[in-house]
């Protein structure tokens, strides 16, 4: 038996793709970015194992065996079986053999998928790079984990990453590029404030395929893409927080406003990712500069970005305007060494920051993050798998 153990990061988009051109290709419309987020706080794990002893190839994810004729993992391995044939990793003859032999995956994620954070990409890009190590292949791999979830191509990449939509009509330019690493802005940070009562939302596939069908104003959006795309990256280049900021909360609003002009429509934001956009907004009014941005995926939680001296203040802002009933006690999450190294700075007025009722009970809780880098393989004694090549019982 032969297995490979990896993990791969959650990505965050500030410019979203929303919409496809080819949905078995799974092409997008326009060019999007997006930051990696630290994999010590979110993550995806995946063991992949062949052997020739397997009778049929199957798959666990968070301890649950799943169908594996799920057309996107067919696709997947499909995929990364015909790269590997065509590198000749072939040649090493014990590569060639395991192409032929059945394939086991186990998969779960560090975090509760119940939450409605984006745990396909992390999932899909993990899957991607295992079979990568595995079969031994070599380049590009974000062509291959677009096939699973297209934003799962950015997931593959470290960092600060641009999704090319391409212009081939085989998808194989439509790729991910890293544009900068993790440690290119060492100051920014992440609070993802998830939201409860998480309803059933019309899915991002067929959210997106609708909108194409009935938006117009989608159209307009297709058109603006380029020059946000190229001003963020920039932005990004610049550490410049203003603009990076700005164009990331009008990228957001621009998404939800076509969800809307969807018909039927399609409303992600609830009333409480409303109130944390007037909080935000009337916080940077108030601090006269732009400290916080706000961006929302296909549901209500909202991630925030910030720079590390500002996360103390915000931080009692959304506590006092979005208190836990049920106590403080693992209200924040992630990185919270890093909160007791700084400065408390607590707020005399909340009313002139915010002019609203507080809406208790409204957030689950809140991760402390930042961006971090790509895929990594990890140890044998991590493995999902056992030596019999079965999901380990703590899988
Ligand atoms: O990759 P999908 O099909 O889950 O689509 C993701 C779409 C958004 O998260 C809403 C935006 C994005 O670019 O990640």
């Amino acid at each position: 038996m032969h297995c490979v153990t990896c993990s791969a990061p959650v990505n965050i988009a500030v410019v979203k793709y929303w919409g496809k051109s080819d949905e078995t290709l799974i092409l997008p419309v326009n060019s999007s970015v997006s930051v990696t987020l630290h994999q010590d706080q979110l993550q995806a794990q995946t063991s992949v194992a062949v052997s020739n002893n397997f009778e049929k190839d199957r798959i666990w994810l968070n301890g649950q065996e799943q169908s594996i004729d799920n057309a996107r993992i067919q696709n997947v391995i499909k995929e990364i079986k015909r790269r590997a044939r065509k590198q000749k990793a072939g040649n090493r003859n014990d590569a060639a053999e395991k192409l032929n032999w059945k394939i086991h995956i186990c998969s779960k994620n560090n975090f509760p998928t119940a939450a409605g954070l984006a745990s396909s990409a992390a999932g899909y890009a993990c899957l991607v790079y295992a079979l990568k190590c595995l079969y031994q292949i070599d380049g590009d791999i974000s062509t291959i984990a677009r096939c699973g979830s297209g934003s799962a191509c950015r997931s593959v990449y470290g960092g600060f990453v641009v999704w090319d939509k391409g212009q081939r009509q085989d998808g194989t330019d439509s790729m991910a590029r890293q544009i900068q690493p993790h440690t290119h802005w060492p100051d920014l940070r992440v609070l993802i404030l998830v939201v409860n009562e998480q309803k059933k939302h019309t899915g991002s596939t067929e959210g997106m395929q609708v909108t194409m069908e009935t938006s117009e104003l989608i159209k307009e959006r297709i058109g603006s893409i380029p020059d946000k795309v190229e001003q963020i990256s920039q932005a990004i280049n610049n550490r410049d927080f203003k603009t990076f900021a700005e164009i990331t909360m009008k990228d957001s609003n621009q998404m939800h406003a076509c969800c809307l002009d969807t018909y039927p429509p399609i409303s992600y934001l609830t009333d409480v990712s409303r109130r944390i956009i007037q909080l935000v907004h009337y916080y940077n009014k108030k601090s006269q500069e732009v400290k916080v941005a706000y961006t929302f995926d296909a549901g209500p939680n909202a991630c925030l970005f910030l720079l590390k001296k500002d996360v103390q203040k915000v931080l009692h802002l959304v506590k006092h305007f979005f208190p836990p009933t049920r106590g403080e006690k693992d209200f924040i999450r992630g990185n919270t060494s890093e909160l007791m190294e700084t400065e408390s700075n607590d707020i005399e007025d909340y009313e002139s920051y915010f002019p609203c009722d507080p809406m208790a009970d409204s957030l689950r809780y809140i991760i402390y993050t930042m961006s971090g880098p790509g895929p990594q393989e990890l140890t044998s004694d991590q493995s999902l798998l056992g030596e019999d090549g079965f999901p380990r019982t703590s899988s």
